[in-house]
């Protein structure tokens, strides 16, 4: 789980300055992908320093002070400007020339909080250099081996001299053994991280080969074959100047095109190319490595099929100015450029001289062999902050809005009818399946748990709901006539991704609700729904559990619209649905009351139970998740049938409990369990409808408005997220990037 983020430019003047803003304004929209450091790895200026790193533990404004504070020290001399050590208090008279000695360890890696390395030497850092053609490479992490630590952070690099440096999303399981092997060999490792082994690797490859004849593309491959695990990268090598290569295998990564020219094709051909793993006896065929013909040419693989990725040159075959941008999620490209090519597993990208050329690791695996070229439906403007402190904050408030987009074009209000077009085909399956098996983690499993009382009433077919990473843990019986639905915000989940492949090996239908277009799950599933939600940025789902929520609810009601007895009850819920964005929107404008509550509780509380039952078991659920991801304070929440199974216990006079008491068939159980909490002296907070008056005046309530009982969660919802951001804002949390979370969990 981290964010990465490459530029490549070709034929386009940029200076350094601005090749350092595009990498860290791509990183700040990665950000929400993991946050404990950032760093970029730019091109030098010289043969003895090919590559400048900067690294910084923190989020990427740190990153941008200190590449601000390397460019701007009063240190100049000859019109370059002061070397990042500087910036760190480092060796001023040295850096005078514009050369210093770095403080690095013996093999030339620098201790401190902000780095350059090249070969051991820091030179100076001109940020007004021009630069024609130009690859560069960006990293923000979210920690999973090693501390976050200016060492730990990425770009990694092979060795002091950089021959190979690259960024990595995921992680390599078999690190250990690969570093076992290249130890044994006489390479060194400095961090504490899985990705340093494929840097080190990267560069055993390339020295194993006595002709050094093989091609950026060809090395990667060889690489990749020896990697267990999960990643998205992007390398850089001296080797290989102004070239990079991007591969990816179980965490996401799409390349944004920007060219003034028209582009003459929206789609890139798959070339295919050998895949012999030829052993070689220098390596003691504990690594494979492309065998090297005695006459020291590269391998004879087979034909290679000329790429359409020569369409980016002109008509009169001349090369034509064009900027790539790689990156983890299309909110990083979208400022630059709409035109955008999703990566599969296993496909290698090679960006040089302007082209891209996509290759795949293995031959005829069946997968398609041209990658489109997609148009981008986001605008800016959706992911920017606009008048909110806080993208969680913009995003509760986003509601009465995102709610209507899932439903737009799909539910007819005068026909009471839904229509999803990704389900209309596979209606009849899905009606005649043994079960109805949904999986997802966190918030999107709460949003299927919310609405598996509606299937079960709508479809009677029975209904499983399955945490992905449980579900795969017990290794689930899936047969073939089971229909899964996976939902997901990001659709890169990577627990819910592998419950999805299993699946999809035992033959069951899998069928997505996703948010991310163009994600891995959106991709892989034979069919589903988008629920069309926007961008999610803030690490705390909020928008998209309202949104999955309505769009189950819709594929619930479509697929019982060939039951005549339910027809009265589809038309109660889509009345109720079409009333639901004013409905948010009122309690919205309650907001003043959550933050008052909010205040009253803070330092106070340090506990908080969320009581309900039914429909409302979901809500008690994703409160209590809400309140703890974002503001640290302890919350459960509570079926309040289980409350005398052992909750009870916990209750007396200093312990808040929330109870979820609107109006359902399950109401007088909720004031049962009401009366045994005060009993106990407990301290009840009650979310009731608005015209309940049996609600005792004595006890503090936070009113809503009333709907139909299985959307009634939609409404309740609202208080519980708005008082979980105040909690935060008041503890002082950085309510976006709640500590040790990252918005995309792509490892298991
Ligand atoms: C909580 C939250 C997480 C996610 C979970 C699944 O606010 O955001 O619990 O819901 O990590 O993520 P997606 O929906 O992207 O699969």
């Amino acid at each position: 789980m981290c964010g990465i983020f490459a530029y490549c430019s070709f034929l386009v003047e940029k200076d350094r300055q601005y090749i350092c803003d595009v990498l860290c304004n791509g990183l700040a929209r990665l950000e929400y992908r993991g946050y404990d450091s950032a760093g970029i790895g730019i091109d030098g200026d010289s043969p003895e320093a090919p590559i400048l790193l900067f690294k910084e533990v923190g989020k990427v404004a740190a990153l941008r002070k200190h590449i601000k504070e390397a460019s701007a020290s009063p240190n100049q001399t000859n019109g370059h400007a002061a070397s990042a050590s500087l910036a760190n208090g480092e060796d001023s008279a040295e850096a005078q020339d514009g050369v210093s000695p770095l403080k690095s360890d013996a093999n030339g890696h620098a201790n401190g909080n902000s780095i350059v390395v090249a070969g051991g030497i820091v030179k100076s850092v001109d940020m007004s250099k021009i630069f024609l053609s130009q690859t560069s490479m960006a990293h923000t992490r979210w920690a999973t081996h090693g501390v976050p630590s200016p060492l730990n952070c990425h770009p990694h690099v092979s060795d002091p001299m950089t021959e190979f440096s690259l960024v990595h999303n995921g992680i390599i399981t078999n690190h250990k053994e690969l570093k076992v092997v290249l130890e044994k060999r006489g390479y060194h490792f400095h961090t504490d991280t899985d990705t340093e082994a494929v840097a080190v690797l990267c560069k055993y490859v390339w020295d194993s080969q006595p002709n050094k004849r093989l091609n950026f593309t060809e090395l990667i491959k060889t690489v990749i074959k020896e990697l267990e695990g999960s990643f998205a990268f992007v390398f850089k090598s001296t080797h290989f100047p102004d070239e990079i290569v991007a591969a990816r295998r179980g965490s996401p990564l799409l390349i944004g095109v920007k060219t003034d020219r028209k582009l003459k094709v929206d789609f890139v051909d798959v070339e295919l190319s050998s895949d012999d793993r030829v052993e070689d006896p220098a390596t003691g065929g504990l690594l494979s490595v492309p065998s090297v013909a005695p006459n020291g040419h590269a391998p004879q693989g087979p034909k290679i099929r000329r790429s359409q990725s020569r369409a980016f040159l002109s008509e009169d075959g001349m090369p034509q100015p064009i900027e790539y941008f790689v990156a983890s999620d299309a909110s990083a490209v979208i400022e630059h450029t709409k035109r955008v090519l999703y990566l599969e597993d296993d496909d290698i990208a090679h960006i040089a001289e302007g082209e891209l050329h996509i290759h795949r690791l293995r031959r005829d695996d069946g997968l398609s062999s041209v990658r489109a070229i997609e148009h981008l439906e986001i605008e800016l403007a959706e992911i920017m902050k606009g008048q909110y402190d806080h993208f969680m904050q913009k995003e509760i408030y986003e509601q009465p809005e995102s709610v209507v987009n899932t439903m737009r074009g799909r539910v007819n209000f005068d026909t009471h009818t839904v229509m999803l077009g990704g389900l209309k085909a596979y209606l009849p399956v899905i009606r005649r399946c043994r079960r109805l098996l949904f999986v997802a983690c966190g918030t999107s499993y709460h949003s299927c748990i919310a609405v598996r009382p509606v299937f079960e009433e709508l479809t009677d077919i029975p209904v499983a709901v399955e945490l992905a990473s449980d579900f795969l843990d017990r290794r689930t019986p899936v047969f073939r006539d089971d229909v899964a639905i996976f939902v997901s915000q990001s659709g890169e989940t990577a627990d819910t991704i592998l419950a999805m492949r299993y699946c999809l090996e035992r033959g069951a239908l899998c069928l997505g609700v996703v948010n991310a277009v163009g994600s891995t799950l959106s991709r892989e599933t034979h069919s589903g729904v988008h629920i069309n939600a926007g961008p999610e940025i803030g690490v705390a789902s909020t928008k998209a559990y309202t949104s999955q929520y309505v769009a189950l609810v819709m594929i619930a009601v479509q697929l019982s619209d060939d039951s005549i007895s339910k027809t009265a009850r589809r038309q109660q819920i889509i009345e109720g649905l079409y009333h639901i964005p004013k409905q948010i929107r009122s309690v919205l404008e309650m907001d003043k009351v959550l933050q008052q509550m909010a205040k009253e509780m803070l330092g106070k509380e340090k506990s908080l139970l969320i009581m309900g039952r039914g429909y409302q078991y979901a809500t008690c659920l994703e409160g209590a998740l809400k309140i703890k991801e974002v503001s640290y304070m302890h919350s459960e929440g509570i079926l309040a049938g289980e409350l005398k199974h052992g909750p009870l216990a916990l209750v007396d006079e200093h312990l808040p409990v929330i109870f979820i008491m609107t109006k359902d068939s399950l109401y007088p159980k909720v004031q049962s369990a009401l009366a045994q909490v005060t009993a106990r002296k407990g301290r009840p907070i009650i979310i009731c409808n608005e015209d309940d008056n049996s609600v005792s005046s004595e006890f503090k309530t936070f009113r809503v408005p009333q709907t139909v009982d299985c959307l009634q969660g939609l409404i309740n919802v609202i208080p519980l997220q708005l008082l979980s951001y105040h909690l935060a804002v008041m503890n002082g949390v950085d309510v976006d990037f709640p500590r040790n979370l990252a918005k995309s969990v792509t490892t298991e």
